[in-house]
């Protein structure tokens, strides 16, 4: 089949939410990809509950994580890292390191090229690696490392930093400009002191806004570093050989990593090979080669061995990025009917020594205000980079945004849901809100605080919405053997969400095929580039070209078998495993036996993401954003202990839109994931460090609390069958808006247990004693 860019085929693709009509819409789409799916109810294997292709590996030990690599003559890498926080390096001695019995290469933090090496900025922040045959080699040769260096004063707080008096992390040559971390943030913003901005934006006028408020309201709101606690540490092995470089990496992106290689060490792309199999999450923080990526293989380039390099809990707590600190005030105001006159918002958040700790355009966006202004502000301090983390910003953002529009309906004497029925102009959240409050039981919630036992009950509300983010550079593989079996093939990796499951669910559509008769070979820049795991972009981008490159592949095999049905290609249809001619049951052949009748051992499509049929809002390069937004809103029932402060939180009803969902089971748990982190931001999780010495106080899993399985609520995930008509699969992503509403829901039913409002993260033990006055403040 041809593509000429100008042909399109009309179609009409059912439309609407569930409970909504919305209508038909009619979209143009380019000839050579598939005709539009119907509603899931009308199909056999996309929207049903596929089991992971890789379960049972997962569970039985059978997957392999890049941890799990063990190459002949591998070697093992060790990072020192610096001890203090602020200091110039006059020298750093290897000598005794490399002559160390064991070790077989070690390398600078400056041979790394590391623009900065000249300066140390943060404890934890790396100064020269050592690879030797054994790890215990490694750490050794790491305690005869030399290190010549003037300490210099420093600041690790974001209030102290913002001080004109502060110790400055950068001077204005030295100070990074763009975000490094993926974040949006603008470059060329000025700098005082540390802090960088403010980026503003303006809509309306916010001073005529306010004067026509009946009522405002104004809160100011913080939130914690969380750091990125993958359960699969950072881990790469490199391989350099004379006829070239294969990494083993657990990376949300292969085919990024592949470039960045290429880039750093000179090599023709055809000469790099990036390969993950199993994952064990990257939340923003595996996106990129990273320094550790750039030591292993400088290393194994000056042994002519491989080198593994896995970081340790420490090492992912201090240096494998975080989630920024921040701190917003926001003022609204209103008319006595809850319409929305000014919203004005100003930030400062940190992302250590990185930019990029913003609070996103949450206020700007969620609702209908025609006064909006906003100016965000980065904050340098002396810790570890902030990096990108499951919805960067959006989840501070709505932290603030969504407790503050409930302390605005608090003063309307409005139900908070029904302010939002009033404000939001999304149909989607709307059927959202009403199906989660049925289900959360709402009109049972009482006045805050009005419960009398020292066991406080309430609920609360909140909402999100996220980009639906594409990637066109990905490209999937379809090939059908001679013996029937099936594979997709994409450099793509899965961070753990069951990529290759959807995948093999939109080629097993198209064959007439069940997804477990269809082999998934994925995580291997040897086959078609794949998009990132990152921006909730990987099942919007792959599915797509992989229904795509089914379908191109069924053409062609259906006219090889034609003949011998003695039928025209175009009168056939792969079902239940077989190949009919059109309705008729007498007249088809099984899967299998078509397969054995090709000419050759293999047919084969490439297909890559086209275009949403209805355009793209924005494009950038590579990504893309669609014409529709992600929602999402949460219900979530706390009961909270008077007497001892403890919150748990009882119930949470999360309902999210994702376009067509794929797969419910897999999106249920992704939901369930993205409701549990938002738990434990909002209740558990905090990076302390220590003003005296800038070092990070509990930087391990026992300190360092993350919610477990005692503070699990009952989770009750409601994804809605939202149909856009936008792609081959018409599929959104879920990762990031399902993290983003937790924390304020949670927020606003402590607050109606209460009756006191808590605005700083996390909502621990201690700060709801004090909040009720329990103890000092
Ligand atoms: Mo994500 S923070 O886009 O992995």
């Amino acid at each position: 089949m041809t593509e000429t860019g100008d042909e399109k085929q009309s179609h009409s693709f059912p439309a609407g939410i569930v409970g909504v009509e919305l209508g038909q819409v009619v979209r143009q789409i380019a000839v050579g990809e598939p005709p539009p799916l119907p509603p899931n109810a009308e199909l056999a294997v996309i929207g049903k509950p596929a089991a992971r292709h890789d379960g049972r590996a997962k569970v039985t030990g059978g997957c392999r994580f890049t941890v799990d690599v063990v190459l002949p003559g591998m070697l093992y890498g060790r990072i020192l890292r610096a001890g203090v926080p602020h200091a110039t390096v006059r020298a750093i001695d290897m000598s005794a390191a490399a002559h160390h019995p064991g070790v077989r290469a070690v390398v600078t933090i400056a041979e790394a090229g590391n623009p900065l090496s000249g300066v140390l900025r943060y404890v934890g922040s790396p100064l020269a690696a050592v690879a030797a045959s054994s790890p215990d080699a490694a750490q050794e040769a790491l305690r005869l490392i030399r290190v010549d260096y003037e300490p210099l004063p420093f600041v690790v707080d974001l209030d102290e930093a913002r001080k004109p008096s502060a110790p400055r992390v950068y001077d204005e040559a030295t100070a990074p400009q763009g975000s490094p971390s993926g974040y949006p943030a603008p470059a060329g913003l000025p700098l005082q002191g540390n802090v960088r901005g403010p980026a503003i934006v303006r809509r309306g006028d916010i001073a005529q806004g306010l004067a026509q408020a009946e009522v405002q309201f104004e809160g100011e709101y913080r939130t914690q570093v969380q750091t990125h606690c993958c359960l699969e540490p950072h881990a790469i092995v490199a391989d350099w050989r004379s006829d070239g470089l294969t990494v083993y990496m657990s990376t949300q992106y292969t085919a990024g990593v592949r470039h960045e290689l290429a880039e750093t060490f000179g090599l023709p792309l055809s000469r790099v090979r990036v390969i993950v199999e199993g994952m064990g999450g990257g939340f923003g923080s595996k996106s990129t080669l990273g320094t550790y990526g750039r030591l292993a293989v400088m290393l194994s380039r000056e042994a002519r061995a491989p080198v593994r390099i896995v970081l340790d809990r420490h090492e992912e707590q201090i240096d494998s990025g975080n989630r920024p600190a921040t701190w917003q005030r926001l003022r609204l105001g209103a008319r006595r009917d809850g319409s929305l006159t000014a919203i004005s918002l100003v930030s400062y958040g940190t992302a250590g020594i990185a930019l990029g700790a913003g609070v996103w355009s949450f206020a700007e966006s969620l609702y209908r205000c025609p006064n909006f202004e906003g100016a965000q502000h980065d904050v340098f301090t002396n810790a570890g980079p902030g990096c990108a983390m499951r919805a960067p910003g959006a989840v501070p953002g709505a932290w603030g945004l969504e407790q503050a529009i409930d302390e605005l309906a608090e003063r309307l004497a409005l139900d908070p849901l029904e302010l939002r029925d009033r404000i939001d102009p999304s149909p989607v959240r709307r059927e959202e809100r009403r199906l989660g409050a049925a289900r959360i039981g709402w009109n049972h919630r009482h006045a805050p605080g009005a419960d009398r036992g020292s066991v406080k009950r309430g609920v609360g509300v909140a909402q999100s919405f996220w980009m639906a983010n594409v990637q066109t550079n990905a490209a999937c593989e379809v090939r059908i053997l001679r013996d029937g079996s099936v594979e997709v093939r994409s450099g793509v990796q899965d961070i753990g969400t069951g990529t290759g499951t959807v995948m093999a669910q939109a080629v097993g559509e198209v064959l007439g095929l069940p997804a477990s008769a269809i082999t998934v070979r994925i995580g291997d820049t040897e086959f078609p580039a794949g998009p990132p795991s990152y921006g909730s972009r990987a099942t919007a981008s792959i599915t797509p070209p992989a229904r795509t490159a089914a379908w191109r592949v069924l053409q062609a095999l259906l006219r090889e078998v034609a003949p011998a049905l003695k039928a025209s290609a175009t009168e056939l249809v792969a079902r239940d495993g077989r190949i009919f001619v059109g309705t008729d049951a007498n007249r088809s052949m099984t899967f299998a036996e078509a397969a054995a009748r090709l000419r050759t051992d293999a047919l084969s499509a490439v297909a890559s993401r086209a275009d949403d049929y209805g355009g793209f809002r924005r494009r950038m390069g590579d990504a893309a954003i669609a014409q529709l937004d992600l929602g999402g809103v949460q219900f979530a029932a706390v009961a909270v202990d008077t007497d001892t402060g403890v919150i748990q939180v009882e119930r949470v009803v999360a309902v999210q839109d994702c376009g067509r969902p794929i797969n419910p089971r897999q999106l249920e748990s992704q939901v369930q994931g993205g409701v549990l982190m938002g738990m434990s931001f909002a209740l558990l999780e905090e990076r302390i460090l220590d003003r005296q010495t800038g070092r990070m106080v509990n930087p391990n899993l026992e300190q360092y609390k993350l919610a477990g399985a005692c503070e699990a609520p009952d989770i009750e995930v409601i994804v809605l069958e939202h149909y856009q008509g936008m792609s081959a699969t018409d599929a959104y992503g879920i990762a990031e808006p399902s993290n983003i509403a937790t924390a304020p829901a949670i927020g606003n039913a402590v607050y109606n247990a209460l009756g006191v409002r808590i605005r700083t993260l996390p909502m621990t033990p201690a700060a709801v004693l004090t909040a009720l006055g329990r103890v000092g403040a």
